[in-house]
């Protein structure tokens, strides 16, 4: 069952390390910086999980935000950290379907949860399907190219074991693939995206694109 996906103490220990980068405030710097406008924008937040960066976007006025994830896990957290927030809606299921109308959402972030879908093809389209026209798309997503050019530490091993790590400890065959920004641009770009931004932090890309 999908629900149960997250479930497990790596699932506690990603929730804690998200307090930790609310708290400090480093997913709203990150946010700010793209300097877009999110006054009573839509804004989707895509394979969500722990429901921090909500509170980001209503912070900076957003309309509504929408939370999307297939983690009953973390839709029972998700749901009780923002039980005090207006304006959040929650939908379980896929991120390769939406259910939501055309042209519906001025903002899709997909932070760190690209690579699990099972195409990131039909994500990058299904998104591009409910995104208001001049809407943007943030994805951001450790690109594993970029990994072996990082210096060697004895976390190394640990990163490039990651994804595998997660799918044994889940119990439960989620796709977990590493993905590379050449990739995740050309299947934005065949959808018919402007890349408007591409950064990096270490092996994380980071990029905006635009319908
Ligand atoms: C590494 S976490 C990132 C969560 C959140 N975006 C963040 O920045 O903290 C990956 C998330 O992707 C979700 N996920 C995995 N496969 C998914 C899928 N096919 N559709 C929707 N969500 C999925 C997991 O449940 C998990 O919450």
């Amino acid at each position: 069952m999908a629900g149960t996906v997250m479930n497990s103490e790596l699932s506690r220990l990603f929730y804690q390390r998200n307090e930790e980068l609310f708290r400090e405030g480093e997913w709203h710097r990150e946010i700010k910086s793209l300097d877009l406008d999110f006054r009573n924008k839509t804004v989707l937040d895509l394979a969500a999980g722990t429901g921090h960066w909500e509170e980001v976007f209503l912070s900076l006025g957003a309309g509504k935000v929408i939370w999307q994830d297939l983690s009953e896990f973390f839709y029972e957290k998700a749901k009780r950290r923002l039980q005090g927030c207006d304006n959040v809606e929650f939908l379980l299921g896929d991120m390769m379907s939406i259910p939501l109308e055309n042209e519906s959402v001025d903002f899709v972030l997909c932070r760190d949860s690209i690579f699990h879908s099972p195409s990131e093809k039909r994500t990058v389209a299904e998104v591009y399907r409910v995104l208001k026209e001049n809407g943007y798309f943030y994805l951001t997503f450790r690109n594993w190219r970029r990994i072996f050019r990082e210096p060697l530490t004895w976390k190394s091993p640990l990163k490039l074991l990651s994804p595998y790590i997660y799918r044994i400890t889940e119990k439960k065959l989620i796709h977990t693939v590493f993905t590379s920004e050449g990739f995740i641009l050309s299947c934005l770009k065949k959808c018919g995206y402007k890349i408007e931004r591409v950064s990096r932090v270490d092996s994380v890309s980071l990029i905006l694109a635009r319908k």
